[in-house]
C-alpha cells in the first residue's frame, strides 16, 4: 500500500495514516505561476494507491491535484489506484434540471476515471445515484458512523429527525433508525434558481412542538438552509434545535445565520478543514472522521467488505 495526500486536508490525511500506522507521502508543490507539480518519492510499480483528498475550496485546485497524482501512479505502473475523497466537489449539479446546464459531477467522475482512478472511496456524496457515474466500484461511506454516537448523548426525551428538504429525507430516516426514534418530519424549501446559495423554509410537514429537533444534511454551506429551517422549527415550537452536517463548508456568511439564536448545537465533522474562526465558535463541535476512513482504507486493502460496519 503507498498513501498519498494532497494539500486539500493534511491535518485529515496525517491522522488517517497514523491510525494506519503507514507513512503518507505529500507529493505535490508548486511552480512559481502556481501550476502544480507533483513527484512521488517511492517506487510505485504494482502497488495500491491511496490518495486522501477531499476536493473542497479552492476546489479547482484540489481536483487538479488530484488528478495529476493519479496519472502519476498511473504512470508509476500502479496496480489500482485509489481515490479516497472525504468530500466530493462539484457534488451539487448531479442531474440535468433544467436546459443548457452541465452534470459537472459526472464530468468530475470521467475526469478521474481517465486520470487512472480505479475505485472511489467518499463520505456521504449529495445523492447516492452520483455512483453511476464512474465505470468501476464506488463506495460511499456515512458519517452517521461518527455522528450518532455523538446524538444519542442529546437525546433526552422526545426526538424527531428533520430534513431540510425532501432530497434529505433518506437520510433523516437512516438517522432515526439507528437513534431509534421513528419521528421525522421535513422542511420544503425553495432555492433562487439565480443566486445559488439563497433558500427559504417554506412549510413544515410533521410535529415538533416540545420536542427535540435534529436537522440532518450532508453539508452547510452558507448555513442558510440550517438557519432558515431553524427558525421555522422554533416557530412551530420545537424545545432545541441541533443541527449535524457531514461537510463544514463553512462559507460567506455561515458563521452569522449559525449564530441564530434558534440553533442551540452544531455538529459536523473533519472533511474538510475548518477555519480558526469555526473552530472557535462555541456552538459548533467537529467530531472526527479519521478512524472511519482508515478501517475503510484497510478494508479495502485487504479485499475485505465495507458493507458490514461501515455502510448502513
Ligand atoms: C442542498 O441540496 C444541500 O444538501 C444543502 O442543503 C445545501 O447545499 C446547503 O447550502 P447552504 O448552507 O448554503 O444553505
Amino acid at each position: 500500500m503507498v498513501l498519498l495526500g494532497g494539500s486539500a486536508n493534511p491535518e485529515l490525511a496525517q491522522n488517517v495514516a497514523k491510525l494506519l500506522d503507514t507513512k503518507i507521502y505529500f507529493p505535490t508543490t508548486k511552480f512559481a505561476d502556481n501550476e502544480i507539480y507533483v513527484k512521488v518519492p517511492v517506487n510505485m510499480t504494482n502497488k495500491v494507491i491511496f490518495i486522501i483528498q477531499p476536493t473542497c475550496k479552492p476546489v479547482n485546485d484540489n481536483l487538479m491535484e488530484l488528478l495529476l497524482m493519479s496519472d502519476a501512479a498511473k504512470r508509476g505502473g500502479a496496480r489500482e489506484i485509489i481515490a479516497v475523497m472525504p468530500y466530493y466537489g462539484y457534488c451539487r449539479q448531479d442531474r440535468k434540471d433544467e436546459p443548457r446546464v452541465p452534470i459537472s459531477s459526472a464530468l468530475v467522475a470521467s475526469t478521474l476515471k481517465s486520470a487512472g482512478v480505479t475505485r472511489i472511496i467518499t463520505l456521504d456524496i449529495h445523492s447516492e445515484q452520483q455512483q453511476g457515474f464512474f465505470n468501476g466500484p464506488w463506495d460511499n461511506l456515512y458519517a452517521s458512523y461518527a455522528l450518532v454516537p455523538e446524538l444519542k448523548n442529546e437525546i433526552l426525551k422526545d426526538t424527531v429527525m428533520v430534513s431540510p428538504d425532501k432530497g434529505g429525507v433518506p437520510r433523516a430516516k437512516a438517522y432515526a433508525r439507528l437513534l431509534d426514534t421513528n419521528d421525522i418530519a421535513v422542511v420544503f424549501k425553495e432555492r433562487d434558481t439565480k443566486t445559488k446559495n439563497q433558500s427559504k423554509a417554506m412549510f413544515l410537514v410533521g410535529e415538533v412542538k416540545g420536542k427535540i429537533a435534529i436537522i440532518v444534511d450532508d453539508m452547510i454551506d452558507t448555513a442558510g438552509t440550517m438557519a432558515n429551517a431553524a427558525e421555522l422549527l422554533k416557530k412551530e415550537g420545537a424545545e432545541k434545535i441541533i443541527i449535524a452536517a457531514t461537510h463544514g463548508l463553512f462559507s460567506g456568511k455561515a458563521l452569522d445565520n449559525i449564530s441564530n439564536p434558534a440553533i442551540d448545537k452544531v455538529y459536523c465533522t473533519d472533511t474538510i478543514p475548518l477555519s480558526e474562526e469555526v473552530l472557535k465558535t462555541k456552538k459548533v463541535k467537529i467530531v472526527s472522521i479519521a478512524d472511519l476512513l482508515a478501517e475503510a482504507i484497510e478494508k479495502t486493502f485487504k479485499g475485505e467488505s465495507l458493507g458490514k460496519d461501515l455502510i448502513l
